[in-house]
């Protein structure tokens, strides 16, 4: 994530830019303004204007004596105050009651402003540490349910060519224009609601794409439906028949990326979505090695999701602080599906494992729960059991790709011994290697 924790630095003066110029406060360095941007697709400025403060020059102070600049990459206390209120609106919103999933938050000027300066780096991140797990660099991407852009500029800033964000919220669009005028990035912007029915086909005007990102969207769509007796409810039918119709717009190669918040409920859903997709064929790039149903479900009380640990930029630690809300990791459940008839990739041989929990230290002994093409399973090793060839067990992070030699299985899991080594197949976050595919046996060949 180091990479993409310096590109984050470049976008928090254009962030802090958009939002001063949204709320009409003086700014710097100048941003494009927020409102009336009416192009569908962003002008770069010249290139000699780029990250200089936009094609609209620097602020200049409204009257006289007007000459205080407010800092270019924190906020003001009286801007603080006011940011921090939104977020804490969001979060209690988003999180707690849940009562704005699917209301129109983004339309309200200071809930959108909130979401540019705080959650908007962190979706961001997520979108960056997904991507780098992708076989390819995508060149062409839809962005659905893409806000104001993180996700969609995350992309760009990951090799990507062109990028077409769609969303409902006419306001959060807008800003993703003004963002891309000022940082000089092309991006393409669409009015796309789900529940009105359209077939996605029409947005996307006859093309495939590299990759289709829904990032934090699926939870909020679809959200009056009704629980059918035993089966799932209608919107996780309706969720999972909107990832295979944003499936079917994917080059053959392509990938459909679903983010969703790391919160049990809406990892859960997300789980039984993958599940409803599995069940109809679809396969799952990442992060399941497993092909059944989702373990995880087993258990109401088990989840899935990843977590990235992160130095938040000094902008969304000084929010995080006064909205009362840390954020020293970046959390998410995600999902990469493969597009329509695709299989699944081949795991890496041997006994491989992706780490799905924290540590879980308890006397003298060190448990992850790993799930693999086996299963869900419990990890341990005890402390006197630790050799230079397992060793690595002790610093393992959720996400990795592990291989294990030399484990015995002990009550619900797998217990390391003195013999046993663990190699990391894949550090979270990367590409996961395919075995090769196996060979025909063919002709022996001469000595
Ligand atoms: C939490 S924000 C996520 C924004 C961005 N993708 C990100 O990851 O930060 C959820 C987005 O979903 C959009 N959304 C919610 N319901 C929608 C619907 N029915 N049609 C289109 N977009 C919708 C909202 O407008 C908002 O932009």
């Amino acid at each position: 994530m180091a990479d993409a924790a310096q590109d984050l630095q470049r976008w928090i003066p254009r962030l802090l830019a958009a939002w001063r110029a949204s709320r009409g406060r003086p700014s710097a360095p100048s941003p494009a303004p927020l409102r009336g941007a009416k192009e569908v697709r962003g002008q770069a400025p010249p290139r000699h204007e780029r990250g200089r403060g936009g094609p609209h020059g620097r602020f200049s102070p409204r009257g006289p004596g007007a000459t205080a600049r407010p800092p270019a990459d924190v906020l003001a206390p009286d801007e603080l105050r006011e940011v921090a209120a939104g977020v804490g609106r969001l979060s209690r919103g988003l999180t707690r009651e849940r009562e704005l999933a699917g209301a129109r938050y983004l339309d309200d000027e200071r809930l959108l402003g909130a979401y540019l300066l705080f959650y908007w780096p962190t979706s961001y991140l997520q979108a960056r540490g997904t991507l780098s797990e992708l076989p390819r660099r995508p060149r062409s991407v839809l962005d659905l349910g893409s806000g104001p852009g993180p996700m969609a500029f995350a992309a760009l800033d990951a090799g990507a060519a062109e990028v077409v964000a769609a969303d409902r919220s006419a306001r959060a669009l807008a800003t993703a224009r003004a963002l891309a005028v000022d940082a000089g990035e092309p991006i393409a912007t669409r009015e796309w609601n789900p529940s009105r029915g359209r077939p996605l086909a029409e947005l996307a005007g006859g093309r495939r794409f590299d990759v289709v990102i829904m990032g934090h969207v699926l939870n909020e769509l679809f959200a009056e439906g009704e629980r059918r007796s035993g089966g799932p409810s209608d919107e996780l039918v309706r969720r999972a028949d909107l990832l295979a119709e944003a499936a079917g717009l994917l080059a053959p190669e392509g990938s459909l990326l679903v983010v969703e918040p790391a919160l049990r409920d809406t990892s859960r859903a997300l789980l039984r979505v993958r599940d409803l997709l599995v069940a109809r064929g679809f396969a799952v790039r990442a992060p399941c090695l497993f092909r059944g149903a989702c373990p995880a479900l087993l258990r109401e009380t088990d989840w899935c999701h990843a977590e990235r640990p992160i130095e938040p930029p000094p902008l969304v630690a000084q929010i995080g602080k006064a909205a009362g809300l840390r954020k020293e990791a970046v959390k998410m459940s995600y999902l990469v599906l493969a597009p329509p008839g695709a299989a699944w990739a081949e795991p890496p041989p041997g006994r491989v494992f992706r780490i799905v929990s924290e540590p879980l230290p308890s006397k003298g002994r060190l448990r992850y729960m790993g799930c693999g093409p086996e299963g869900r399973l419990g990890l341990s090793l005890q402390e006197k059991h630790v050799t230079d060839g397992n060793r690595r067990f002790a610093s393992l992070l959720r996400g990795d790709v592990i291989e294990i030699v030399g484990a015995e299985p002990r009550g619900d899991g797998l217990a390391l011994a003195e013999g046993s080594t663990v190699r990391i197949v894949a550090d979270a976050g990367r590409p996961v290697p395919s075995a090769p595919p196996a060979r025909e046996p063919g002709p022996a060949r001469d000595p």
